[in-house]
Protein backbone atom coordinates (compact mmCIF):
# COMPACT_ATOMS: atom_id res chain seq x y z
CA UNK A 1 0.00 0.00 0.00
CA UNK A 2 1.32 3.43 -0.96
CA UNK A 3 1.02 6.32 1.73
CA UNK A 4 0.15 9.94 0.46
CA UNK A 5 1.15 12.90 2.38
CA UNK A 6 0.54 15.50 -0.08
CA UNK A 7 -1.77 16.27 -2.98
CA UNK A 8 1.18 16.24 -5.24
CA UNK A 9 2.49 12.40 -4.35
CA UNK A 10 -1.12 11.12 -4.29
CA UNK A 11 -1.36 12.44 -8.05
CA UNK A 12 2.04 10.57 -8.61
CA UNK A 13 0.96 7.40 -7.20
CA UNK A 14 -1.91 7.25 -9.08
CA UNK A 15 -0.63 8.28 -12.53
CA UNK A 16 -1.60 5.80 -14.45
CA UNK A 17 -5.05 4.94 -12.51
CA UNK A 18 -7.68 5.81 -15.42
CA UNK A 19 -10.83 5.20 -12.64
CA UNK A 20 -10.14 5.52 -8.79
CA UNK A 21 -12.30 4.28 -6.42
CA UNK A 22 -11.90 6.25 -3.35
CA UNK A 23 -13.69 5.86 0.31
CA UNK A 24 -12.94 9.04 1.92
CA UNK A 25 -12.42 8.86 5.98
CA UNK A 26 -12.01 10.55 9.11
CA UNK A 27 -10.03 7.14 10.32
CA UNK A 28 -10.49 5.20 13.67
CA UNK A 29 -11.83 2.29 10.79
CA UNK A 30 -14.15 -0.22 11.82
CA UNK A 31 -15.77 -2.63 10.14
CA UNK A 32 -18.40 -0.48 8.72
CA UNK A 33 -15.63 2.02 6.96
CA UNK A 34 -14.26 -1.89 6.08
CA UNK A 35 -17.47 -2.86 4.34
CA UNK A 36 -17.16 0.32 2.14
CA UNK A 37 -13.39 0.09 1.38
CA UNK A 38 -14.54 -3.91 -0.37
CA UNK A 39 -17.59 -2.13 -2.14
CA UNK A 40 -14.80 0.23 -3.54
CA UNK A 41 -12.25 -2.29 -4.90
CA UNK A 42 -14.32 -3.80 -7.90
CA UNK A 43 -15.50 -0.25 -8.81
CA UNK A 44 -12.09 0.97 -10.31
CA UNK A 45 -8.78 0.15 -10.55
CA UNK A 46 -6.88 1.64 -8.03
CA UNK A 47 -8.26 1.85 -4.29
CA UNK A 48 -8.16 5.06 -2.44
CA UNK A 49 -8.65 5.64 1.23
CA UNK A 50 -8.47 8.91 2.58
CA UNK A 51 -7.97 9.66 6.53
CA UNK A 52 -8.05 12.93 7.46
CA UNK A 53 -10.05 14.68 10.68
CA UNK A 54 -11.55 18.05 8.80
CA UNK A 55 -11.94 20.62 11.14
CA UNK A 56 -13.97 22.61 8.73
CA UNK A 57 -16.88 20.43 9.83
CA UNK A 58 -16.62 20.27 13.97
CA UNK A 59 -18.79 23.21 15.94
CA UNK A 60 -16.37 24.62 18.28
CA UNK A 61 -17.67 23.17 21.01
CA UNK A 62 -17.76 19.68 19.01
CA UNK A 63 -15.26 17.00 19.31
CA UNK A 64 -12.44 18.11 16.95
CA UNK A 65 -9.15 17.56 19.26
CA UNK A 66 -10.48 14.17 21.02
CA UNK A 67 -11.56 12.74 18.06
CA UNK A 68 -10.11 8.67 17.85
CA UNK A 69 -7.02 8.75 15.54
CA UNK A 70 -5.43 5.49 15.52
CA UNK A 71 -3.17 5.70 12.83
CA UNK A 72 -1.51 2.13 13.17
CA UNK A 73 -4.46 -0.12 13.48
CA UNK A 74 -5.95 1.87 10.85
CA UNK A 75 -2.76 1.57 8.80
CA UNK A 76 -2.81 -2.99 9.14
CA UNK A 77 -6.60 -2.40 8.17
CA UNK A 78 -6.17 -1.17 4.94
CA UNK A 79 -3.17 -3.08 3.78
CA UNK A 80 -4.84 -6.23 4.91
CA UNK A 81 -8.24 -4.87 3.02
CA UNK A 82 -5.59 -4.14 -0.22
CA UNK A 83 -6.26 -1.14 -0.14
CA UNK A 84 -3.99 0.53 -3.50
CA UNK A 85 -3.21 4.21 -1.83
CA UNK A 86 -3.69 5.71 1.52
CA UNK A 87 -3.79 9.58 1.47
CA UNK A 88 -3.46 11.08 4.86
CA UNK A 89 -2.76 14.43 4.49
CA UNK A 90 -1.32 16.86 7.51
CA UNK A 91 -3.73 19.73 8.23
CA UNK A 92 -0.69 21.60 6.58
CA UNK A 93 -0.60 19.90 3.23
CA UNK A 94 -4.69 19.63 2.67
CA UNK A 95 -4.96 23.59 3.98
CA UNK A 96 -1.83 24.93 3.90
CA UNK A 97 -3.62 28.49 4.05
CA UNK A 98 -7.08 29.37 5.73
CA UNK A 99 -9.11 27.65 3.36
CA UNK A 100 -11.41 31.18 2.70
CA UNK A 101 -12.98 29.69 -0.81
CA UNK A 102 -15.58 26.90 0.57
CA UNK A 103 -18.79 24.63 -0.89
CA UNK A 104 -21.57 26.42 0.60
CA UNK A 105 -24.59 23.34 0.47
CA UNK A 106 -28.16 24.44 -0.97
CA UNK A 107 -29.67 25.32 2.21
CA UNK A 108 -32.85 23.11 1.14
CA UNK A 109 -30.90 20.19 2.23
CA UNK A 110 -27.95 21.70 4.11
CA UNK A 111 -29.85 23.58 6.91
CA UNK A 112 -32.75 20.88 7.94
CA UNK A 113 -31.96 18.00 10.53
CA UNK A 114 -28.57 17.36 10.74
CA UNK A 115 -27.62 21.07 9.20
CA UNK A 116 -30.13 22.43 11.99
CA UNK A 117 -28.49 21.52 14.78
CA UNK A 118 -24.86 21.38 13.17
CA UNK A 119 -24.74 24.84 11.53
CA UNK A 120 -21.93 24.87 8.78
CA UNK A 121 -21.78 21.23 9.12
CA UNK A 122 -22.41 20.32 5.40
CA UNK A 123 -20.73 23.06 3.70
CA UNK A 124 -17.34 21.80 5.80
CA UNK A 125 -18.27 18.76 4.43
CA UNK A 126 -19.06 19.35 1.00
CA UNK A 127 -15.33 21.85 1.32
CA UNK A 128 -13.31 19.24 2.18
CA UNK A 129 -14.86 16.35 -0.09
CA UNK A 130 -14.04 18.85 -2.86
CA UNK A 131 -10.89 19.25 -1.76
CA UNK A 132 -10.05 15.55 -1.87
CA UNK A 133 -12.12 14.96 -5.34
CA UNK A 134 -9.93 17.39 -6.59
CA UNK A 135 -6.89 15.64 -5.33
CA UNK A 136 -8.18 11.70 -5.84
CA UNK A 137 -9.55 12.81 -9.26
CA UNK A 138 -8.05 15.46 -11.38
CA UNK A 139 -7.45 14.52 -14.41
CA UNK A 140 -9.29 11.45 -14.50
CA UNK A 141 -12.31 10.72 -17.26
CA UNK A 142 -14.18 8.66 -14.32
CA UNK A 143 -13.95 7.88 -10.98
CA UNK A 144 -16.28 6.44 -8.22
CA UNK A 145 -16.58 7.49 -4.82
CA UNK A 146 -18.52 5.53 -1.71
CA UNK A 147 -20.28 7.21 1.23
CA UNK A 148 -21.87 5.18 3.97
CA UNK A 149 -25.70 5.23 4.01
CA UNK A 150 -25.14 5.54 7.71
CA UNK A 151 -24.79 9.52 7.35
CA UNK A 152 -27.90 9.85 4.91
CA UNK A 153 -28.00 13.37 4.71
CA UNK A 154 -24.26 13.71 3.70
CA UNK A 155 -24.43 11.43 1.51
CA UNK A 156 -27.57 13.50 -0.27
CA UNK A 157 -25.35 16.54 -0.11
CA UNK A 158 -22.71 14.90 -1.68
CA UNK A 159 -24.59 13.06 -4.27
CA UNK A 160 -26.15 16.99 -4.88
CA UNK A 161 -22.60 18.49 -5.05
CA UNK A 162 -21.35 16.21 -8.06
CA UNK A 163 -25.01 16.30 -9.97
CA UNK A 164 -24.44 20.54 -9.83
CA UNK A 165 -20.73 20.95 -10.09
CA UNK A 166 -20.98 18.10 -13.23
CA UNK A 167 -18.12 16.25 -11.66
CA UNK A 168 -17.36 12.78 -13.51
CA UNK A 169 -17.77 10.18 -10.73
CA UNK A 170 -20.20 7.91 -9.78
CA UNK A 171 -21.01 7.96 -5.66
CA UNK A 172 -21.97 4.96 -4.41
CA UNK A 173 -23.64 4.42 -1.24
CA UNK A 174 -23.01 1.40 1.05
CA UNK A 175 -25.60 -0.16 3.61
CA UNK A 176 -24.86 0.85 7.04
CA UNK A 177 -23.15 -2.19 9.54
CA UNK A 178 -24.38 -2.95 12.62
CA UNK A 179 -23.42 -4.78 16.35
CA UNK A 180 -25.80 -6.89 17.49
CA UNK A 181 -28.56 -4.64 19.57
CA UNK A 182 -28.64 -3.44 15.86
CA UNK A 183 -26.25 -0.09 16.62
CA UNK A 184 -25.18 1.56 13.95
CA UNK A 185 -20.92 0.76 13.97
CA UNK A 186 -19.54 4.74 14.43
CA UNK A 187 -16.12 5.82 15.87
CA UNK A 188 -18.35 8.07 17.99
CA UNK A 189 -19.22 4.51 19.51
CA UNK A 190 -16.35 4.43 21.31
CA UNK A 191 -16.81 7.36 23.42
CA UNK A 192 -20.23 5.11 24.88
CA UNK A 193 -19.65 3.48 28.50
CA UNK A 194 -20.58 -0.26 28.79
CA UNK A 195 -24.45 0.19 30.04
CA UNK A 196 -24.38 3.44 26.96
CA UNK A 197 -23.79 0.82 24.13
CA UNK A 198 -26.57 -1.97 25.29
CA UNK A 199 -29.16 1.06 25.83
CA UNK A 200 -27.66 2.70 21.85
CA UNK A 201 -29.24 -0.03 20.47
CA UNK A 202 -32.61 1.81 21.19
CA UNK A 203 -32.08 4.78 18.66
CA UNK A 204 -32.39 2.30 15.99
CA UNK A 205 -35.26 0.48 17.51
CA UNK A 206 -37.19 3.72 17.82
CA UNK A 207 -36.53 4.58 14.00
CA UNK A 208 -37.88 1.22 13.21
CA UNK A 209 -41.17 2.16 15.82
CA UNK A 210 -41.92 5.56 14.57
CA UNK A 211 -41.42 3.95 10.56
CA UNK A 212 -44.18 1.34 11.03
CA UNK A 213 -46.27 4.17 12.72
CA UNK A 214 -45.57 6.16 9.53
CA UNK A 215 -46.22 3.43 6.99
CA UNK A 216 -49.75 2.33 8.83
CA UNK A 217 -50.91 6.04 8.62
CA UNK A 218 -51.54 6.26 5.36
CA UNK A 219 -53.03 8.44 3.67
CA UNK A 220 -53.30 10.55 6.86
CA UNK A 221 -49.65 10.54 6.92
CA UNK A 222 -48.64 13.88 6.45
CA UNK A 223 -51.58 15.48 9.38
CA UNK A 224 -50.69 11.98 11.59
CA UNK A 225 -46.74 13.28 11.12
CA UNK A 226 -45.97 15.92 14.05
CA UNK A 227 -47.62 14.18 16.50
CA UNK A 228 -45.73 10.28 15.56
CA UNK A 229 -42.43 12.13 15.90
CA UNK A 230 -42.90 13.90 18.87
CA UNK A 231 -43.84 10.47 20.52
CA UNK A 232 -40.83 9.16 19.35
CA UNK A 233 -38.70 11.34 20.83
CA UNK A 234 -40.87 11.10 24.19
CA UNK A 235 -40.38 7.41 23.86
CA UNK A 236 -36.57 7.90 23.75
CA UNK A 237 -36.43 10.80 26.56
CA UNK A 238 -37.77 8.68 28.83
CA UNK A 239 -34.61 5.92 28.66
CA UNK A 240 -32.79 8.94 29.54
CA UNK A 241 -32.41 10.08 25.53
CA UNK A 242 -31.69 13.79 24.84
CA UNK A 243 -33.09 13.35 21.09
CA UNK A 244 -32.14 15.86 18.75
CA UNK A 245 -34.68 15.00 16.03
CA UNK A 246 -36.52 11.86 14.91
CA UNK A 247 -38.05 12.69 11.75
CA UNK A 248 -39.67 10.99 8.53
CA UNK A 249 -39.13 12.33 5.34
CA UNK A 250 -38.88 11.90 1.76
CA UNK A 251 -36.13 9.88 0.51
CA UNK A 252 -35.74 11.96 -2.70
CA UNK A 253 -35.13 15.03 -0.64
CA UNK A 254 -35.36 14.85 3.12
CA UNK A 255 -38.20 17.05 2.69
CA UNK A 256 -41.85 16.29 4.68
CA UNK A 257 -43.36 13.59 2.93
CA UNK A 258 -46.99 13.16 1.77
CA UNK A 259 -49.10 10.41 1.31
CA UNK A 260 -47.34 7.92 -1.29
CA UNK A 261 -43.70 9.10 -1.15
CA UNK A 262 -40.86 6.43 -0.55
CA UNK A 263 -40.01 7.76 2.90
CA UNK A 264 -36.45 7.39 5.18
CA UNK A 265 -37.05 7.75 8.94
CA UNK A 266 -33.86 9.47 10.46
CA UNK A 267 -32.84 10.63 14.04
CA UNK A 268 -29.85 12.01 15.98
CA UNK A 269 -29.90 11.97 19.99
CA UNK A 270 -27.52 11.86 22.67
CA UNK A 271 -27.13 9.65 25.20
CA UNK A 272 -24.95 10.51 28.09
CA UNK A 273 -22.12 13.26 26.44
CA UNK A 274 -22.08 11.12 23.21
CA UNK A 275 -24.24 12.21 20.03
CA UNK A 276 -25.77 9.19 17.84
CA UNK A 277 -26.89 9.21 14.13
CA UNK A 278 -29.23 6.71 12.56
CA UNK A 279 -31.70 6.22 9.78
CA UNK A 280 -34.21 3.57 8.54
CA UNK A 281 -34.84 3.36 4.89
CA UNK A 282 -39.02 2.42 4.79
O1 LIG B 1 -18.16 10.76 6.85
C1 LIG B 1 -17.01 11.17 7.16
O2 LIG B 1 -16.21 10.45 7.75
C2 LIG B 1 -16.62 12.59 6.83
O3 LIG B 1 -17.70 13.45 6.94
C3 LIG B 1 -15.94 12.74 5.45
C4 LIG B 1 -16.89 12.35 4.32
C5 LIG B 1 -14.71 11.85 5.40
C6 LIG B 1 -15.51 14.18 5.22
O4 LIG B 1 -14.63 14.62 6.19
Amino acid sequence: MLIARTIDELRQHLASAQCPAFVPTMGNLHAGHMALVQQAKPLGDRTVVSIFVNRLQFLPQEDFESYPRTWEADCAKLKEAGCDVLFAPRESDLYPQPQTFTVQADPAIANILEGEFRPGFFSGVSTVVMKLFISVFAGKARGVAVFGKKDYQQLMVIRQMVRQFALPLEVVGGETCRAENNLALSSRNGYLSGPERMEAGQLSMALQALGRAALGAGDALAARLPALEESAIQALRVRGWQPDYLSVRRRSDLQVPQAGDALVVLGAARLGSTRLIDNLEL
